[in-house]
């Protein structure tokens, strides 16, 4: 029985394919391994099937995420493998020095690790004056231990402001965000004036940056829970509300996006090449927004679990899809667009890609 399996996949490699697998909903729910998980990964791993992780969940290096997954999941697993939402503001170092880090405390040491120069944590603004966001669900021994006293903080403007995951602090989030945005050229403290019959302003004062647009994403809880996708139409309407209807620009990365499946893309060409080569050399950073030339694959398995943002990004992409029943989906959801395959998990899905 272990040979017509064995020689089926080889046959398909011949065909040079390829899995990008994500993570919440996939290979875990919260922490804990997902049923398939372990032994879909082992099956590309063993068989030199070339395979990334593409997450729109974050908050941790990349580093740290492939040591945690590898450990769960009994597979060796390189950082390279792994596209976090906020990998590609990677991308982003030589245009920032001073930028806003939204999202769990750990992200100022993501950023500090990425290269930019001035990070700065939101909780660090409410340190440096806690009536800036009086009802802050952060106690303050909590903030006095996470938060850092930065010198200089109203003295330099804001150059960006990138929301690297989900925020823990909705509420002073949203405030300090929209100080910035409504701000004089990003100057803590301060706010821009309207020009008398100038068409209401869609331009903030501040860039803003999502990792991700993701409205619900799965945990352990029996329910989808919001995610960032909801924390930026919060911050959208009350900058409208209080822009005169002015929709507000900003740049939106993490799956659905092309931009990211152009960045992950490129990742698992370099990772394909890595494999064959056994070189030790790290992968070069893709520039953002930029496709690929030419594609080694014939055809490459987005393995998901939410319709509306691993499916139709990899759909729209001319990628082949894996919906499965492990996440956010439900049977008998709307689907945007026809899944190549539908299993119960990501190794059913692995055998019948494959198979
Ligand atoms: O915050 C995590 C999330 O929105 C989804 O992560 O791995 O399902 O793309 P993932
Ligand atoms: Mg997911």
């Amino acid at each position: 029985r272990l040979l017509p399996n064995i020689l089926r996949i080889h046959r398909s490699l011949h065909t040079e394919i390829a899995f990008a697998f994500d993570i919440d909903g996939v290979l875990l729910r919260s922490k804990e391994p997902i049923s398939g998980a372990s032994e879909a990964l082992k099956l590309c791993h063993d068989n030199k099937i070339p395979f990334i992780l593409l997450t729109n969940g974050g908050g941790t290096s990349e580093n740290q995420r492939t040591a945690f997954l590898s450990d769960a999941l009994r597979v060796p697993l390189s950082p390279s493998q792994i596209i976090q939402s906020h990998t590609p503001f990677k991308t982003l170092v030589p245009e920032y020095k001073k930028v806003l880090a939204v999202g769990s405390p750990t992200v100022r040491e993501v950023a500090e690790m990425y290269g930019f120069e001035k990070v700065v944590h939101p909780m660090d603004i409410v340190r440096y004056d806690p009536s800036i966001a009086p009802f802050s669900g952060v106690s303050k021994d909590v903030r006095m231990e996470l938060s850092r006293e930065i010198p200089g903080l109203d003295k330099e403007p804001f150059e960006a402001i990138l929301v690297f995951n989900d925020s823990r602090d909705w509420g002073a989030d949203i405030q300090i965000i929209l100080d910035l945005l409504n701000s004089e050229n990003g100057m803590l403290n301060t706010v821009r004036q309207a020009r008398p019959n100038a068409p209401p302003m869609s331009k903030p004062s501040v860039p803003i940056y999502f990792s991700n647009n993701d409205l619900v994403w799965a945990n352990q809880y029996v329910l989808n829970r919001v995610g960032q996708g909801a924390f930026r139409t919060v911050i959208e309407t009350l900058y409208s509300r209080l822009n005169y209807g002015a929709q507000l620009e900003n740049t939106i990365i993490g799956k659905p996006t092309a931009v990211t499946y152009d960045f992950a893309h490129h990742i698992l060409i370099k990772w394909r090449e890595k494999l064959a080569s056994g070189s030790k050399n790290e992968i070069p950073l893709p520039k953002l927004g930029v496709s690929p030339e030419s594609s080694p694959f014939s055809k490459v398995f987005m393995v998901g679990d939410n319709p509306a943002s691993d499916i139709i990004g990899a759909h729209n992409y001319g990628w082949s899809t894996c919906l499965v029943r492990s996440g956010v989906y439900r049977d008998g959801d709307p689907l945007p667009c026809h899944p190549t395959i539908i299993a119960d998990n990501v190794f059913d899905a692995v055998k019948r890609a494959i198979g």
